[in-house]
């Protein structure tokens, strides 16, 4: 007996189909008058799916937490199946899939981004060496070369950095232009972009099964991800096998997918909010000088673990700025939700349910002047991230939670720890919108002027 009525959430009714579609895929507009309607839970029909949003820490704890026989990513995420390879992520069942992100886990562990972060920096003094005394620059652009190089020399590995980066620049490039918004609805639609993405993919296992059979055969031990995929087990329930060439291609190529946009597209929020926030541009450089003062100019791994205000920085450009809009899942046991207000709604098995981190974030009840820039709310008392788990989820959260949080904090805090050491800055173009082009969300472009000078 069940006291308080359940029941199936309102539907957000009259859009049609390929309005409901499109909406889906831009989709904050649509959350926000399906919110002012309906509040934190309502479903959109899109074709013959239903897609239920939940919206805000009350209703996403299930979501986030939910083991994935309940709430699984494979039947949302399997658009990237073509892209990343098979016997991979999203190709393979949950089991095998939780063995390939232990080995996840074991590259991205605090003891290796220790020794990726001095190739980091390596890469950003030879990337910024090669800008003049003063001058103009696109920043988001150049962002994501400087991180497509990081990328290459952490993840991919070293003789990709080294010798074959315009090949696999090229290939990962076709595998880039191959994932378009109708891509996530129809991955196999034979179209051009599809075709290549597919021929680029067969060329890119061809190449690395020559770069990990040269590697393996020289016994070399390399300071990268790829290393740790050679090196890596599966479990001994799983016969304790070595990954095969394909499976480690796979993996690189779902950790680049994962890690990069999603980077470059913080790191060049967080030099525009430096750049065009006087007073925090201040706080920042007065931390650079005091950490200097102490400890010399080395940029360590330490160091960028220590760095309070460019981290709040990042983390509120985040906030404003979340790279992945929307989360998403399918749901194969039907679950119900009990919203702020105390109503439940009962979400049905098949249903597609979504949540967004840019919605989430924007929410008045949750973030005080939601719209401003205030990296101050994150410290106490206020604390506006941590009053509640799934309030704060730029990184996701629970059993999927972001495995390359930490990576990406180190690289970005390193990258801008050099700039503001080496750099002056002001914007030339206006503070740029978010470019909703993709399905990795960065800023449209924006020029900055610099002018060289040592702290
Ligand atoms: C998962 C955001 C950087 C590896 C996620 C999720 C989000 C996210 C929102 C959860 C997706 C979901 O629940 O469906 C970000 C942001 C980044 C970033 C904003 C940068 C600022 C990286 C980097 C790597 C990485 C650099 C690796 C080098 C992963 C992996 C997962 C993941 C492996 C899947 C975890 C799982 O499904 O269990 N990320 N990410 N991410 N991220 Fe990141």
């Amino acid at each position: 007996f069940n006291a308080l009525p359940s029941k199936r959430p309102p539907i957000f009714e009259g859009i049609p189909f390929i309005g409901g579609l499109l909406k889906f895929l831009a989709p904050l507009p649509l959350l926000q008058q399906g919110y002012a309607k309906f509040g934190e839970v309502f479903t959109v029909p899109v074709l013959h799916k239903r897609i239920t949003f939940l919206n805000g820490p009350y209703v996403t704890s299930h979501f986030f937490k939910a083991t994935d026989d309940i709430i699984s990513q494979k039947e949302v995420y399997g658009f990237n199946v073509p892209t990343f390879g098979p016997g991979v992520v999203y190709d393979v069942d949950i089991k095998v899939r939780t063995e390939q992100f232990r080995f996840f886990a074991e590259a991205l562990k605090a003891s290796k981004l220790k020794e990726y972060q001095p190739l980091i920096l390596g890469e950003t003094k030879d990337f910024f060496s090669a800008w003049g005394e003063t001058g103009i620059e696109e920043l988001s652009s150049q962002m994501g070369s400087l991180v497509t190089l990081t990328a290459s020399r952490t993840l991919l590995g070293r003789e990709i950095r080294e010798v074959l980066f315009a090949e696999v620049s090229r290939l990962l490039h076709d595998l880039d232009a191959g994932m378009l918004p109708v891509s996530f609805l129809f991955p196999y639609l034979p179209i051009q972009a599809h075709r290549q993405r597919d021929k680029s993919r067969k060329e890119l296992g061809a190449l690395y099964k020559k770069v990990i059979e040269a590697r393996r055969a020289s016994g070399a031990k390399e300071t990268d991800l790829l290393q740790t995929f050679i090196d890596a087990r599966y479990k001994n329930n799983f016969d304790g096998r070595a990954l095969t060439d394909e499976e480690i291609t796979g993996l690189l190529i779902a950790a680049l997918f994962a890690g990069q946009h999603t980077s470059s597209s913080t790191a060049s929020w967080t030099g525009y909010y430096l750049i065009s926030r006087k007073e925090w541009w201040q706080q920042a450089v007065e931390e650079q000088r005091q950490i200097m003062a102490e400890h010399g100019e080395e940029i360590t791994y330490e160091r960028v673990q220590n760095m309070p205000v460019l981290h709040r920085v990042m983390q509120e450009a985040l906030r404003l700025h979340p790279p992945l809009i929307l989360i998403l899942r399918y749901v194969r046991e039907s679950f119900e939700v009990t919203t702020k207000a105390g109503k439940t709604y009962v979400i049905p098995k098949g249903d597609v349910v979504a949540t967004s981190p840019t919605f989430t974030h924007s929410l008045p009840d949750l973030f005080k002047e939601p719209a401003d820039f205030d990296p101050d709310r994150y410290l106490p008392p206020r604390e506006e991230d941590q009053k509640r788990p799934f309030t704060y989820i730029a990184f996701g959260g629970g059993r999927h939670g972001c495995m390359g949080y930490n990576f990406a904090f180190i690289q970005i805090k390193t990258i801008w720890s050099y700039l503001i050491r080496n750099f002056e800055f002001e914007m030339v173009d206006s503070f740029p919108e978010p470019d909703y082009e993709g399905l990795v969300i960065g800023p449209k472009q924006s020029h900055i002027r610099y002018r060289r000078r040592k702290l």
